[in-house]
């Protein structure tokens, strides 16, 4: 977003007048000033999470901040800001074929890969040949009055009609897959065992037809029997159609001879042609094969940082500042009387949950995280990817002060709040006889959702976490765990002086809150004109069985 304006000439290549000198002198102080003005001591960043990627990521501590203070916007700025489309994925295609005996998290896998694409706005959908089965014997039952049989012996090899009708499912679910691809689809997740050679080869030569399709086969190898026992578990007691007007005991049993018919027939993939990923015991180990391209490195980076461990990631506002009191909006303001006594309050909650297991704090580079997480005894890092939504040439201002001084823009925000980028503080330089007109700041909440990719990496990889954050900040995350689209992210309500515990589980995340008796400022502002967005019905691990109904 840098422009060069004309270029200034010295007059007669005389040095810069006092004019220019005073203004240039004028803004070095000022960037000086706003840099020193914090009176919290900011403690060392540490930056070890994410290793040297990460590292450099956050280094880049540029001071973006500089206006953090009411200001009266330049008069050259027309409007607070845009909105800004969403990035052109059309021409990412690409078909994620699952593979892997069942009860081994394929729809686990499935299920957070989709999960964490969406959130960065790709268009995702799985394909669950399962649920083909079902809603087609249930087409074929109403019909006939006559219902399939999908006990174990349907999936045994030596079922001739029965693979034959599996086989036309799979392949069916596939064409289903590619069709919706090429209507503007860009991952198909085909959510099936293809636990065979001559499975995998067909998928492989139907794909090949397509021109700017590509296939990954995702295979998830299972060994560990905790693991294996609790897969089947959930599947006979999540409400599974299959095992709808079963005991719980014959259920079990016929899953785990459904199982063995499969096991008889596996063959772990071994095609040196294809493209792959292998992954052990989610997080153990991790294989790769011809695997290209940027949107097929980044799912293999993303799956490579899953693991299975039970924790809970900790989420909490920082107190409230003296920013909140005053209605303001950005800024690095320090905590009020009412946001230290958060502070204060805050190590016994966490230790009331987490009793002695093992925490580490994560904090924006912001003061009043930093203040909030001051009190805690745990192991502390700041992220400058976790700072604030940075609101531009709004920084410092109250959103009456917004609505008085822009009403077209302040309306299209609301319209459009996800996608709306404000504008960012104008600066200018002169450098070497040239005037260079830079924006600096300014976001969307779209921008903050690319800015903490690192951070989802690195909170998969994690166990037990508390982030100490900001409200869109943790806006952005919370609508990663818990599955939510871009249009109701900006409004899901992330109260002051409230610990959000997110307890992830195979389907989506359980969810507690708690809310400390210190009153705060609301700085919840509903989308005007529409039902608030309530997040208190969010919390729902249920596996969803599409087009089981
Ligand atoms: C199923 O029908 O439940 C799975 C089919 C398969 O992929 O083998």
């Amino acid at each position: 977003m840098s422009s060069v304006d004309t270029p200034t000439f010295l007059q007669d290549g005389k040095a810069l007048s006092p004019e220019d000198l005073a203004r240039v002198e004028n803004a070095l102080e000022d960037i000086h000033l706003k840099e020193l003005k914090s009176d919290v001591p900011t403690p060392p960043a540490v930056f070890g999470a994410g290793g040297p990627m990460l590292k450099r990521f956050d280094q880049s501590t540029a001071v973006s901040r500089i206006t953090s203070q009411a200001v009266t916007p330049p008069r050259s700025v027309v409007g607070i800001g845009n909105k800004v489309a969403k990035p052109d994925y059309s021409e990412a295609k690409i078909v994620v074929a699952m593979v892997g005996l069942p009860a081994r998290g394929k729809s686990y896998l499935s299920n957070k890969l989709m999960r964490y694409l969406k959130w960065l706005e790709y268009d995702v959908k799985v394909f669950n040949v399962g649920q083909l089965r079902r809603s087609r014997a249930r087409q074929k039952a109403q019909q006939s009055g006559k219902k399939e049989d999908h006990t174990a012996s349907y999936f045994s090899h030596a079922n001739a009609e029965a693979t034959k009708l599996r086989d036309q499912l799979a392949e069916d679910s596939l064409e289903m897959l590619i069709q919706w691809l090429k209507e503007g689809g860009n991952v198909g997740i085909h959510d099936a065992t293809n636990s065979t050679r001559s499975r995998r080869a067909k998928i492989e030569q139907r794909v090949a037809k397509e021109k700017g399709i590509v296939v990954i086969f995702l295979e998830s190898v299972c060994d560990d029997p905790a693991v294996i026992a609790a897969n089947v578990a959930l599947k006979v007691s999540s409400g599974d159609p299959d095992y709808k007007d079963m005991s719980r005991e014959t259920a079990e049993k016929d899953f785990l001879r459904r199982i063995k018919e499969y096991e008889a027939v596996y063959e772990t993939i071994t095609e040196p042609s294809l493209s792959y990923l292998r992954i052990r015991n989610v997080g153990d180990q991790v294989t790769l094969c011809h695997i290209h391209g940027y949107l097929q490195s980044r799912i293999a980076f993303y799956l490579m940082n899953l693991h299975l461990k039970p924790r809970s990631i900790f989420f909490s506002r920082h107190g409230e500042s003296q920013y909140n009191v005053e209605g303001k909006i950005g800024g690095d303001s320090p905590l009020s009387e009412r946001g230290m006594r958060y502070a204060r309050a805050l190590p016994d909650l966490i230790k009331d949950n987490i009793g002695d297991a093992p925490l580490t704090v994560w904090t924006s580079t912001l003061q009043r995280t930093i203040q909030t997480a001051q009190f805690l005894p745990y192991n502390k890092l700041t992220w400058k990817s976790l700072d604030e939504l940075d609101a531009g040439v709004c920084d410092g201002m109250t959103y009456e002060e917004i609505e008085q001084a822009y009403p077209e823009d302040f309306a299209n925000r609301d319209e459009d709040k996800f996608n709306y980028r404000y504008r960012g503080r104008s600066f200018t330089l002169l450098l070497f006889l040239v005037v260079i007109t830079h924006d600096l700041g300014g976001e969307s909440y779209r921008d903050v959702v690319v800015r903490l990719e690192p951070v989802i990496m690195e909170l998969e990889r994690q166990e037990n976490i508390l982030i100490v954050g900001h409200q869109a900040i943790l806006r952005c995350l919370y609508a990663y765990f818990h599955n939510l689209p871009q249009a109701d992210l900006p409004y899901i309500k992330i109260p002051l002086h409230t610990v959000i515990k997110l307890t992830p589980k195979a389907y989506g995340c359980d969810e507690e809150r708690y809310t400390l008796p210190i009153g705060a400022v609301d700085t919840h502002r509903p989308k005007p004109g529409a039902k608030s967005f309530d997040s208190s019905s969010i919390g729902n691990t249920a596996r969803e069985y599409y087009g089981a109904n």
